[in-house]
């Protein structure tokens, strides 16, 4: 295990609610994709480690945030998952981004990540000046509920209904050894000097056991070369008169409430893990 870095910087990313953040921006369908990444995050990552005309990669890209938002700053993007359902709904997000102007350009790409070098185009190869991703962890993480007459019912709480290589469904090692691939593959098509920026949360799998995601995948990325170079905390919630004001959906505070009520101390998440590493400079 590597040394646990210190957070270095704290992003306010959620001063405005994600369905803010991604209301007129994004295709109202998107809230069918279980684990996106808060718009404010991935447009803060790409304005602070790419330039206008860089080209960013999200290997597991889901609904296409990363694509929309390296669009409208004017860089250019490819994004690939493995869910048809998913590129589908990123095609229509670049789409809709296009068709407002941004001044960038994206190509999504359905297929399995850990064979990127089979997926990606070859002008991408050395030429990625950002990877920025997310993995899948979990089906019960995420979701949206709708209350009913006889209760709550979960919705798009599942990433796909294909259980073959969609890394949400393998073991915890074959998360790990999916996710490495993917980042081997990544190193290699990005530019020497290029970074990576991978967010992520700890987990609780039941029934006690509480993971350090963010430790496992730091390791996973120096394992494959990445040199670690920051790690920061992007906030859920919104930071107001130096109060925390928390932005759970009603999907995490049930799932908070059950957790207690079943005497695990579990806290609401007010924040998820930034890793950001680098290829070293020589090719
Ligand atoms: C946390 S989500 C990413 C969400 C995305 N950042 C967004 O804002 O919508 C992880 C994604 O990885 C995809 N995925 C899982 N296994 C994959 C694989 N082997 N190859 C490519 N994509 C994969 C899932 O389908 C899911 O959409």
């Amino acid at each position: 295990m590597p040394e646990p870095m210190p957070i270095t910087s704290v992003w306010l990313t959620c001063q405005q609610p994600a369905r803010d953040q991604r209301r007129g921006r994004y295709v109202p369908e998107s809230s069918t994709h279980p684990g996106k990444m808060l718009p404010h995050l991935a447009a803060h990552a790409i304005a602070t480690y790419t330039a206008p005309g860089d080209l960013v990669l999200d290997p597991m890209c889901g609904s296409g945030t990363t694509l929309v938002e390296a669009m409208h700053l004017g860089r250019h993007a490819i994004g690939v998952d493995i869910e048809p359902g998913f590129t589908t709904l990123a095609q229509a997000n670049i789409n809709l981004a296009a068709t407002q102007g941004a001044p960038g350009t994206a190509q999504v790409i359905t297929g399995d990540a850990t064979g990127l070098l089979h997926l990606a185009p070859a002008s991408a190869f050395s030429a990625v000046a950002l990877v920025l991703t997310s993995p899948p962890y979990g089906r019960y993480t995420h979701g949206l509920v709708k209350t009913t007459g006889s209760g709550v019912r979960k919705r798009a709480h599942l990433y796909g209904e294909r259980e073959h290589g969609n890394l949400a469904y393998t073991s915890w090692s074959g998360l790990l050894d999916g996710f490495a691939a993917i980042l081997d593959a990544s190193y290699q098509l990005l530019r020497p000097g290029g970074t990576v920026v991978i967010t992520c949360r700890p987990v609780r799998r039941r029934p006690h056991d509480f993971i350090d995601l963010p430790g496992e995948l730091l390791a996973v990325a120096q394992s494959v070369g990445l040199i670690p170079v920051q790690r920061c905390a992007a906030m859920l919630a919104a930071v107001h008169d130096r109060k925390i004001v928390h932005r759970a959906s009603m999907f995490g505070l049930m799932a908070a409430r059950k957790a207690r009520a079943e005497g695990l101390p579990v806290h609401l998440l007010v924040h998820e893990d930034v890793l950001v590493l680098r290829r070293g400079e020589k090719p």
